[in-house]
């Protein structure tokens, strides 16, 4: 595991300059967590410690039982009811929040706007009109495909209010990835916009569903924002501008109340074979844990301007820009586009636009603006921030550094936080009045979570060594299931080590007992944070007609953490000339999306075996990595390795 060997490096030399870094004192006197009590008190007693939590929301019917847990199966407030939507909503506006800013949305082309809490709810009861008119009822699946743009969770919200359990796809994904998900998911309506912004070029989202309603058969009726405003191909009968129907519905609409365990939503996330996962989550657990989380983690306060800088279709932009902070009142801020358009320093300047004081991001993003250089950062005001987040990879010691100092100078804690689409909310991670931090850490599990590191056997691994990361306890926002395949949610997290959560991340543990991520330890590989499954691009990849055989590692990267590097196979008379690389990168562009384009296509003649027919992909990723190859014994021809070595100069470098 030649990751995971240099990353240790690393680590190693980190343990040697020691820095550690207390929470500023004047941070921690106001900080919402102040008393170390809490990990006590959570571990003595975890359904007191989240009934507590879930008592701060707004419930139609109030739970009496906390947790009924049969492994692999948890309950949470199971006899309770509530609406998702009333408590991001209709509550903070009975409060007198009302006039508060809810989103601070800015486009990328420098258009902005701000939503208040008043205004979201009553475009969120619109929406929920309108999509009953549309024939959406209770239980129904709607599927979304949308930029960054105000109506992206205006439509998220509107599900949860009749209680329609929606899945976002990624507005970077491509029409075939989104017509596999609307397949699985039987979505009965699509909402989409006409496109977006994306370094000043528009994403053609309407073409693209247009093409995946296509390839599906459940989709009735595809309801259509408006944000470039061009031309776009038109179904009658079936197609309907938002503006016209959301806008002429009335700005009520009574909230459904729904079991606590009610579908929320489903998540499409990769795992380690070709067909992503549909991850569930369910109402009121997963709301109770990412808004406490949200709001002791962040240290959120009424004044706070928070911007969680994710995408709203992967999990972070559903948990901490949509439901945890909107349950927590929160003014966050919203961006449609790249960090580079028009200029380098566009982040800075919101932060300074919006006098952002809690910023949550990823390590990819602060490796490209340590890259760009810290002149873009300094020509703003930034010193309203008083507090940074990564999440999505390791964040490496030298990017933690860099981000403490050149964006939080050096008075902001910075909260590693880590967690998965599947676990909903964030489970490892500093508590920022009270952790002493350590740059490349994510420190101690957050209260009444249960992890640890196991060995192959599953034992527990003593502190100083490395091993598996697993959860012991069930926590409120954990998946309910993968829909529709319990076979799959048995079997990939919770058969490898009996009655526990298997991450598939690899972790160690310091004589201090702080966790160290150490990456993925399965088939699946982080670019940019993104999670891609091997076998998908392989199998994209297989599906050209010039490809006979396919394998895909991710080799290390300095700016995007793993890069997709891939070996490929050709049929006879094939010669993989220049042409052919570009045309399997796009390839595997159409059938997944542009975060999947791999980084390098190496061509050669075989590929190295074991004697039963098994890919070798250990010996890949060394040769790949450059590394000194391992064991080679159980080769069926080793000459195969000499051969792809040699070959390896002449790798094709997309980039
Ligand atoms: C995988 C889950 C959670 C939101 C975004 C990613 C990696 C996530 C960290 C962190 C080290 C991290 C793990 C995990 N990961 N956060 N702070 N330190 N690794 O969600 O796409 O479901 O990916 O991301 O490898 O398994 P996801």
């Amino acid at each position: 595991m030649t990751s995971e060997t240099s990353r240790g490096t690393a680590l190693e030399a980190l343990y040697e300059e020691r820095r550690t870094f207390p929470p500023p004192p004047e941070f921690a006197k106001t900080a919402n967590v102040r008393d170390r009590q809490v990990y006590d008190r959570a571990a003595q007693d975890l359904e007191g410690f989240w009934a507590e939590q879930a008592g701060t929301l707004e419930w139609v019917k109030p739970f009496t039982k906390v947790l009924s847990w049969n492994a692999p199966y948890a309950k949470w407030f199971e006899d309770g009811t509530l609406n998702v939507s009333v408590n991001c909503l209709d509550r903070h506006v009975r409060a007198g929040r009302g006039n508060k800013v809810a989103y601070y949305w800015e486009g990328e082309p420098g258009d902005s706007r701000a939503i208040t809490f008043r205004e979201l709810l009553e475009e969120t009861a619109r929406c929920a009109n309108a999509l009953k008119e549309l024939g959406v009822r209770k239980g129904d699946r709607v599927a979304i495909y949308m930029p960054m743009i105000p109506e992206l969770p205006t439509a998220m919200l509107a599900c949860a209010r009749i209680g329609a359990p929606f899945t976002v796809v990624f507005g970077g994904f491509s029409a075939e990835a989104l017509a596999g998900r609307i397949r699985d998911s039987e979505a009965k309506v699509l909402i989409t916009a006409d496109g977006g912004y994306r370094k000043g070029n528009i994403v053609p989202l309407k073409k693209n569903a247009d093409d995946a309603v296509a390839q599906s058969s459940s989709v009735e009726k595809v309801l259509v924002a408006r944000r470039t405003g061009h031309e776009v191909p038109w179904t009658a009968g079936r197609d309907v501008w938002w503006p016209e129907l959301v806008g002429k519905q009335k700005a009520e609409c009574v909230p459904e109340a729904v079991d606590a365990e009610h579908m929320l939503y489903l998540l499409y996330t990769s795992g380690t074979t070709a067909k992503p996962k549909g991850i569930v989550h369910t109402s009121a657990g997963y709301l109770v844990g990412t808004a406490a989380t949200h709001k002791m983690i962040f240290d959120i306060k009424e004044d706070d301007v928070y911007w969680c800088a994710a995408d709203i279709g992967w999990v972070t932009g559903h948990s901490y820009i949509v439901f945890g902070p909107l349950a927590n009142g929160t003014t966050g801020v919203m961006y449609e586009g790249t960090p580079d358009f028009p200029d380098k320093d566009r982040w800075w300047q919101i932060v300074e636009k919006y006098k952002v004081s809690v910023l949550y991001c990823a390590p990819t993003a602060i490796r490209t603006f340590m890259k760009w250089g810290p002149e873009h950062p300094a020509k703003h005001d930034m010193r309203s921030l008083r507090l940074l987040g990564s999440v999505g990879e390791p964040i490496n010691p030298e990017a933690w550094l860099w981000y403490h100092e050149t964006i939080g100078g050096g008075r902001c804690p910075v909260v590693d936080t880590w967690w998965m689409t599947e676990t909903g909310m964030i489970l490892i991670t500093p508590l920022p009045g009270i952790t002493t931090l350590k740059p490349g850490s994510a420190t101690f599990p957050f209260p009444g979570v249960g992890a640890d590191v196991v060995d192959e056997d599953g034992r527990s691994v003593p502190l100083g060594g490395a091993g598996y990361l697993v959860l012991t306890r069930p926590w409120p926002a954990m998946l309910r299931g993968i829909y529709k395949d319990d076979k799959r949610y048995r079997d990939t997290y919770w058969s490898r080590f009996e009655g526990r959560f298997f991450a598939g991340d690899g972790a160690k543990r310091d004589e201090g007992g702080y966790f160290w991520l150490m990456g993925r330890v399965d088939d699946v590989m982080k670019v940019s944070g993104h999670r891609i499954s091997t076998t998908e691009v392989e199998s994209s990849l297989v599906s050209h007609p010039a490809v006979a055989e396919a394998a895909v590692i991710g080799r290390e990267d300095p700016i995007t953490g793993q890069a997709i590097f891939a070996f490929v196979t050709l049929r006879g008379g094939s010669d993989g000339g220049d042409g052919l690389s570009s045309e399997l990168r796009e390839h595997v562009v159409g059938k997944i999306g542009s975060i999947a384009r791999p980084k390098t296509i190496m061509f050669t003649p075989e590929l190295p075996k074991t004697r039963s027919g098994k890919i070798m992909r250990r010996l890949l990723r060394d040769i790949a990595n450059g590394q000194p190859l391992g064991d080679t014994t159980t080769l069926a021809d080793a000459t195969v390795v000499e051969t792809i070595r040699a070959a390896s100069a002449q790798g094709r470098d997309d980039a």
